[in-house]
């Protein structure tokens, strides 16, 4: 396998693979399925037959053989190989930091399931290792690490882990953060400083610790998780508001400065069923909160807004998506 940008370098422990994608016939049915664990699946519902694949990657150019004998090639253009029936997509390593729970989960849930290995940072590990063995199981591929993007070192290590076991870092999804609203008049400092903590020195150590790496390969994504509160603030949420704006000014400085390899994506939030709102202990605020949330959307529509600006094509960037309730005005 050449070691070109376009692949993912396979650890010794985990042989991970390039692509993932189906083999359709030509009247549409799929044939052959292209698994994140690299095994070429034959799709019939009587009988697996698996058996392995292997890339052969120069500059554009690709040349796939398996051990039956069957090859095939290809020019891969915008993380897409198109070749016959087969569109095979270009496996992205996917970290989410808060992933244990609401938004973060459902991303890696739907990234993975879309073939993408996906690293998970949260500080209750159980629920990590409850995910990864859930996305096994679906045939996906999944790494719980413990993470506090509070503390540089711990984020540092989340990347380190990411890159001993995948090789790269193609996507960050910068989604940990705290909710604990309250009116400034609570005086709850230790409350904002939380909030300051995770969501905007959280991210900016988040970004520290990959964007490194993105540069050093020449590609990366880096999609920060801010809110309709990056928009527009409402009482009692000053604080909040204040870290989803500093948020969005850090996504877009961020795209500003970095070279076209690189592509920034802010999604925004309206409400969205999750634990969000468990950490507010002021009453005025708690009390709101219930009406204000009673309409919340899934967490996957957030995710799926995440998979459509990873899935876009490497010339096209989506900086900024906002998603809401329908019913919320
Ligand atoms: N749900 C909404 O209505 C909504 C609307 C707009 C924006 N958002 C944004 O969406 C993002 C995800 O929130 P959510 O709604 O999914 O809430 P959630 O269910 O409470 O999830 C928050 C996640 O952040 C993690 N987290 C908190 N502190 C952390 C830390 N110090 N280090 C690492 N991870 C930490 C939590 O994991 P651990 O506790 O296990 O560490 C959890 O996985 C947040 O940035 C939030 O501001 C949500």
């Amino acid at each position: 396998m050449n070691d070109d940008a376009t692949t993912t370098t396979p650890s010794a422990s985990h042989p991970s693979h390039p692509y993932v994608g189906l083999w359709v016939t030509a009247d549409g049915r799929v044939r052959h399925e292209l698994r994140a664990d690299g095994r070429y699946v034959e799709a019939r519902g009587d009988r697996e037959a698996a058996y392995v694949g292997r890339y052969e990657v120069s500059g554009n150019h690709v040349e796939y053989r398996d051990d039956t004998g069957f090859t095939a090639d290809g020019d891969f253009l915008d993380d897409v190989l198109h070749h016959g029936g087969m569109v095979l997509h270009r496996r992205k390593v996917v970290l989410v930091t808060g992933a244990s729970s609401g938004i973060g989960r459902a991303t890696a849930v739907r990234l993975a399931a879309a073939g993408h290995p996906v690293v998970l940072g949260a500080r209750r590990t159980d629920r990590l290792d409850a995910l990864v063995t859930e996305i096994e199981a679906a045939g996906g591929t999944a790494l719980a690490v413990s993470l506090d993007v509070t503390d540089l070192a711990s984020t540092r290590a989340f990347a380190a882990a990411a890159l001993d076991r995948f090789g790269r870092i193609d996507v960050l999804v910068a989604n940990a953060g705290v909710m604990p609203l309250s009116p400034l008049s609570s005086g709850l400092v230790d409350e904002w400083d939380r909030m300051l903590d995770v969501n905007v020195r959280g991210l900016l150590y988040s970004i520290a610790a990959t964007l490194p790496t993105m540069l050093a390969q020449g590609t990366g994504h880096v999609v920060t998780m801010a809110s309709i509160g990056a928009y527009e603030v409402t009482p009692t949420a000053a604080v909040y508001c204040g870290t989803k704006y500093a948020a969005r000014a850090i996504t877009d400085g961020l795209r500003q400065e970095s070279p076209r390899g690189l592509r920034v994506t802010t999604v925004s939030p309206g409400v969205t069923e999750s634990e969000l709102a468990s950490t507010i202990t002021d009453e005025t605020a708690a009390a709101a909160m219930v009406e204000y949330r009673a309409e919340a959307i899934p967490a996957d529509a957030i995710a799926r807004a995440v998979d459509y600006a990873v899935a876009e094509r490497p010339d096209v960037d989506v900086n900024e998506i906002v998603v809401r309730p329908a019913a919320q005005r």
